[in-house]
C-alpha cells in the first residue's frame, strides 16, 4: 500500500523515531547540540550536512552504538539506553564505513550475520539467496571482500543490514565515494524498500540525494539544525528560485542591477537570485562570456544557511 505522506498523514501516523534536544558530547567537545525530530512510519528522513556536522553521531545513537549524553530518545517507542537489543532486532544498519569479514566469502559474510537472528537453516539460505537476487550479487556469492569494488561491498552491506527483515533501515552515507550507475542501483533498491513500507534514516552530503529519496530532512551544520521540512519546501520558503552564478571577478563589470535581483558573494563567485529567469538572462547578456541559469536548489540552501559549500571541506 503506498505511504501516504500528507502532512495530516504524518501528523497522525506511527511515530518511529523521536528524538528530542539530542546532545552527545565528546569529552568537552559537542558534537550533536540539541537536536529534534521524529521519523513516521515509511517515509525516508535525511540527515543533509558537511563533514563534521555530527550525520554519523547522530545515527549513533538511533542504532544503539553509542548512548546520549542528554535529551530524550526513543526508537518504536523504546529507550535505547534501556532496551538495545530490541531496537537492533528490528533496525538495519549500513554504517559509514563497510565492515565486513575481509577473509570471508561473500556469501559467508551474510551466514555468518544470519546467525546473529536466530533463523532456521532453511530460512537462512532462502533469505541469503533472496537478498543476493534484491542486490545484484549472485554472480559474486563466491567473491572474496578483498576481490569486490567499492560499488560492490556497499551492496552486500546493504544486503547484510536486510536480514532481519528490519522495519528501520539506517544508511549512513549509503554512496558517498560510487560511481553514478552504482549510485542510482543503491537509489532504485531503497525506493523499493521504502514501496514496501520500510521506513529509511539515512546521512548524505549529496543534495541530489536528499532530493532522490527523501520525504523530510535536517540540515545540519556543527552539531545544530539550521532548517527542517520536505526537501522543495526547503528551498522554496527560503530561496528565489533562480540563480545566475558567476566569477566574482566579473563584480566590476556588473552595472546597476535591477531591483528583482539579489546578489549575494560567497568566496570566488557571485550568485544572482531573482524569481525571474528573464532578468537574470538581461544581466547575464551585458556580460562577456556564457553563463547559465540554473534553479536553486538545496546546495544553495545551504550556502544561504552557513555561507559556506555543502563540500568546502571535503
Ligand atoms: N569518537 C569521537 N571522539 C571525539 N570526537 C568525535 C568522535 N566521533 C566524532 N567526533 C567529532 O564529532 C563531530 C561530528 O562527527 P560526525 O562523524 O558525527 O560527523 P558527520 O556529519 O558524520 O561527518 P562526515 O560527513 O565526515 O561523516 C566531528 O567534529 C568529529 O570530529
Ligand atoms: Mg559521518
Amino acid at each position: 500500500m503506498p505511504v501516504d505522506l500528507s502532512p495530516e498523514a504524518l501528523e497522525k501516523g506511527e511515530t518511529m523515531i523521536q528524538a528530542k534536544q539530542l546532545v552527545k558530547n565528546y569529552d568537552a567537545f559537542r558534537a550533536v547540540d540539541g537536536v529534534d525530530f521524529d521519523v513516521q512510519k515509511g517515509e525516508c528522513f535525511g540527515f543533509l550536512g558537511p563533514n563534521g556536522a555530527g550525520k554519523s553521531t547522530l545515527m549513533k545513537m538511533v542504532y544503539c552504538f553509542s548512548p546520549r549524553s542528554a535529551g530524550e530518545l526513543s526508537i518504536f517507542g523504546l529507550d535505547p539506553d534501556l532496551k538495545p537489543a530490541e531496537i537492533k532486532n528490528r533496525i538495519g544498519v549500513v554504517a559509514q564505513t563497510d565492515n565486513l569479514d575481509e577473509q570471508v566469502s561473500v556469501i559467508q559474510n551474510l551466514e555468518i550475520y544470519a546467525g546473529y537472528f536466530g533463523l532456521s537453516r532453511r530460512e537462512t539460505k532462502n533469505k541469503i539467496q533472496s537478498l543476493l537476487g534484491f542486490m545484484a550479487l549472485e554472480a559474486k556469492s563466491k567473491a572474496r571482500i578483498k576481490e569486490l569494488s567499492g560499488g560492490l561491498k556497499r551492496r552486500l552491506v546493504i544486503a547484510r543490514a536486510l536480514l532481519n527483515d528490519p522495519e528501520i533501515l539506517i544508511l549512513d552515507e549509503p554512496t558517498t565515494g560510487l560511481d553514478p550507475q552504482v549510485r542510482h542501483l543503491i537509489w532504485a533498491k531503497l525506493r523499493e524498500l521504502k514501496g514496501q513500507g520500510v521506513t529509511l534514516l539515512l546521512t548524505t552530503h549529496y543534495m541530489e540525494e536528499a532530493h532522490e529519496l527523501c520525504d523530510r530532512l535536517l540540515v545540519m551544520d556543527k552539531g545544530k539544525v539550521l532548517d527542517s521540512g520536505k526537501p522543495r519546501d526547503l528551498v522554496q520558503k527560503s530561496m528565489p528560485p533562480y540563480v545566475l552564478e558567476l566569477p566574482a571577478t566579473l563584480q566590476k563589470n556588473l552595472g546597476a542591477l535591477p531591483t528583482a535581483v539579489h546578489m549575494e558573494a560567497h568566496g570566488d563567485k557571485l550568485f544572482l537570485y531573482s524569481t525571474s529567469p528573464d532578468v537574470l538572462e538581461k544581466v547575464a547578456v551585458s556580460l562577456s562570456g556564457e553563463f547559465r541559469i540554473r534553479t536553486t536548489g538545496l546546495e544553495d540552501l545551504f550556502l544561504k544557511l552557513t555561507g559556506r559549500d555543502l563540500h568546502d571541506s571535503d
